[in-house]
């Protein structure tokens, strides 16, 4: 459910506005397109920590000449029938990641199987984006990134590698799918703001201060834990798996490796991060995939949930019930300090404010 006060935007008028920002600092529009549908369809999936709201970051690595916001192409460096390697040419992520997405589902349509790694990009969103963009066309997809280092690997004491978020969405059947979408840290670095703009603490198992002990004081942390927290609570995969990421993204690609990929919002030197996608043809293996996949699916979700529990989800179920939210309000809820954070940005370059459809009751 929507919160009470909340405005409602549509996808068209944010779609509008996300243009009409990147293009007033400097994107073409293709470019700018490509990204507003990457940033808008991050809020319709309920991932506002990786949607408009930050649109401020990449209106402003534009505006100083620190990515290229269009008039160039990503470059195929080399190739073979089922992979490439892809020079993103410091343009914005989404324009590199669907390009690189492009050629993985081409290759795996004709060789069953299409794995893409890319340097010299930018931060590209939300992973799910690129993984879906493979499944509605009735492929497994794949893809993952590398970023700044936020993360405090199992026994160290300073940060190294990024979030790293990875993705992988599976097509079932009248369009049901399966999209696990996720970060290798516990949370991402802004619901650990979150609780600390309202003085509150955080769970175990999210973050470390600066002696790398696990603290619940958000104003203390100083690092992410990785997924799992703790060495006893399994952390250590979670650092695995984005170890794993880092290899198939910068290790793979020549892109900037983990702790020296440049901080988030600085402009001390380009991004030139690594991507990584796969695309997998289901038909080249046993037939029936979909009818599979979805009896996964089904038996899952029929579950009996435990007490206090409605339903037992499988990922991308989150997703899909924030954007039937969105379709009943006719667009998607901001809290109204973020509209107006967003007017703000608006008023800077130019551009003509959001319009509202109106406020939740
Ligand atoms: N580009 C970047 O650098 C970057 C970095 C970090 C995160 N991200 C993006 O941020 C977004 C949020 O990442 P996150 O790790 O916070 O995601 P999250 O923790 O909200 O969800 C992770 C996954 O778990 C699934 N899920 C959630 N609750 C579930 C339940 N009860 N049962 C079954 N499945 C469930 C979701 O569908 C999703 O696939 C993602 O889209 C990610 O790609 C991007």
């Amino acid at each position: 459910m929507a919160a009470a006060g909340e405005i409602i935007v549509s996808r068209t008028e944010l779609d509008r506005y996300v243009v009409e920002c990147l293009i007033a600092s400097g994107a073409s529009e293709d470019s700018a397109r490509v990204m507003s549908d990457v940033l808008v369809t991050a809020d319709y999936r309920g991932h506002y920590t990786h949607g408009v709201n930050r649109i401020d970051v990449y209106t402003s690595d534009i505006k100083c000449g620190m990515t290229c916001g269009g008039g160039l192409h990503p470059t195929v460096v080399k190739e073979t029938v089922a992979t490439a390697l892809i020079d993103g040419n410091n343009l914005l992520g989404p324009v590199v990641g669907k390009y690189a997405m492009d050629i993985a589902i081409q290759k795996a349509k004709s060789a069953g199987v299409g794995i893409v790694t890319v340097r010299g990009s930018n931060h590209f969103g939300i992973a799910g984006w690129y993984s879906l963009h493979a499944a509605k066309q009735g492929l497994l997809g794949m893809a993952m990134t590398n970023s700044d280092k936020v993360m405090v690997p199992t026994r160290a004491k300073e940060r190294s590698l990024g979030t790293n978020p990875i993705s992988m969405s599976a097509p079932g059947k009248d369009g049901d799918n399966f999209v696990l979408d996720m970060a290798c840290t516990t949370v991402a670095w802004g619901k650990v703001e979150m609780r600390k703009a309202k003085d509150e603490t955080i769970p175990r198992g999210w973050a470390v201060d600066s002696a790398g002990q696990e603290t619940t004081d958000a104003s203390a942390v100083a690092g992410l834990q990785p997924l799992g927290g703790q060495e006893q609570n399994s952390g250590y995969k979670g650092y695995g798996l984005a170890m794993m990421v880092e290899v198939l993204t910068s290790v793979l690609s020549g892109a900037e490796m983990c702790a020296f990929v440049r901080k988030w919002k600085s402009h001390e030197k380009p991004a030139n991060l690594g991507h990584c996608f796969l695309a997998i043809d289901p038909d080249a293996f046993a037939d029936g995939f979909t009818d599979r996949m979805q009896d996964l699916i089904d038996h899952n979700r029929n579950l009996e949930p435990v007490e206090g529990e409605r339903d037992v989800l499988v990922a991308g179920d989150p997703e899909r019930q924030h954007m039937a939210l969105c379709d009943k309000l006719g667009g998607i809820p901001y809290h109204p300090n973020q509209i107006t954070f967003l007017d703000g940005i608006a008023k800077d370059l130019g551009v003509a404010r959001l319009q509202h459809a109106s406020l939740s009751s």
